[in-house]
């Protein structure tokens, strides 16, 4: 890719590592979008691939499972010429007790510049990239999704899809700033949804969170009030608001754009819904319950989706409201530009 008008701007990137989007500038997200952007118009059919990360290797070590993200990751790096390495906890030494930062050295002695790492506790891809970097390694950590606290890529490929929605010829963070976007499910269980919030109250989104109080604590009102544990500032100086709603279809009122969320069956360890019948009637999206907002109000959903619970059927198979391809297929740009932020342009270039 040449990208010489814009050296002066890659040299803004500051990050070695991309593990929560709490650490993203506005600027960053302007970065990472134009640079998507970019490889997103490039032909994907028969694509001749960039020369970016030509002997590199990327190596995705994926402790949870994925159909998306992996996938997505893997076909980024190959655009890119990057080697692909991935991994497989069933057949790996873990189940010999090898801990998961001697399995991340593992791969970086055979010459891994990235590890994207997905585990279901959260922290683990931190304390990898801590590990890591203690230990003198010149590896970039890319966080895959950890547990319920955070999924980078995830809210920059939403993040991207709704700019691209609102604003096609210049899909910027400008692009959100005032919009109505309602986020309703399960977000207590969601590190999509929390990595969203950074998001799209960075760019100056009007932020609505929707469910029962079981699955949408109150405290979620404030959860962007202030950086995270070990994170001394904020690198936004003013963020959209977050409001609640238990009612969805007083939050559909006005709507801009609707983002549902998977629930998390696996993560639940209580009973916290009496039916997913109720929970449709109450939460479920459906074409007769999107009149409260405008036609062309879109339906997000990070995949995958329990068809007929967060969403109808119907409005999941209706390409004019619902962007869930749309989000795939930008997720392929967006970690484009994440891996060759990373590894190629590198922090302070
Ligand atoms: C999400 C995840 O794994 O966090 N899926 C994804 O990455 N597209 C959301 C989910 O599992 O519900």
């Amino acid at each position: 890719m040449r990208h010489n008008s814009s050296n002066s701007v890659l040299s803004g990137w500051t990050h070695r590592h991309v593990l929560d989007l709490a650490a993203f500038s506005l600027e960053d997200y302007f970065l990472v979008l134009e640079l998507a952007q970019r490889f997103r118009a490039l032909p994907v059919a028969g694509a001749r691939k960039l020369p970016a990360l030509q002997g590199r290797l990327v190596a995705t070590l994926f402790f949870e499972p994925s159909t998306r993200t992996r996938s997505s990751f893997e076909l980024a790096a190959k655009r890119l010429s990057a080697d692909v390495q991935s991994f497989s906890p069933a057949s790996s030494s873990l189940s010999k007790g090898e801990s998961l930062l001697d399995t991340a050295r593992t791969y970086v002695a055979m010459g891994a510049d990235l590890l994207v790492v997905r585990h279901r506790c959260a922290g683990v891809p931190a304390s990898l990239a801590q590990g890591l970097d203690g230990s003198g390694e010149r590896v970039a950590v890319l966080n895959g999704g950890d547990g319920l606290h955070s999924h980078p890529s995830q809210g920059l490929l939403d993040l991207f899809t709704l700019a691209r929605h609102f604003a096609p010829s210049a899909p910027t963070p400008a692009a959100l700033a005032g919009r109505r976007i309602v986020i309703v499910g399960d977000v207590l269980h969601s590190r999509v949804a929390r990595s969203n919030l950074w998001a799209l109250t960075a760019c100056g989104a009007d932020v609505v969170l929707c469910g029962p109080t079981t699955l949408l604590p109150e405290a979620f009102a404030d959860f962007v009030a202030a950086p995270p544990p070990g994170q001394d500032r904020d690198p936004v100086a003013a963020r959209g608001p977050i409001t609640i709603s238990r009612d969805l279809d007083q939050a559909l009122a006005g709507a801009d754009a609707v983002m549902t969320l998977r629930l998390q069956k696996e993560r639940m360890h209580q009973h916290l819904l009496t039916s997913l019948e109720a929970y449709h009637r109450s939460y479920g999206l459906t074409h007769a319950r999107l009149k409260a907002c405008g036609d062309g109000v879109p339906v997000l959903h990070p995949g995958p989706v329990n068809r007929g619970v967060e969403l109808a059927g119907a409005l999941l198979d209706d390409p004019d409201r619902c962007l869930v391809e749309e989000q795939v297929r930008n997720g392929i740009p967006i970690r484009m530009a994440l891996l060759y932020l990373l590894a190629a342009v590198g922090p302070g270039a």
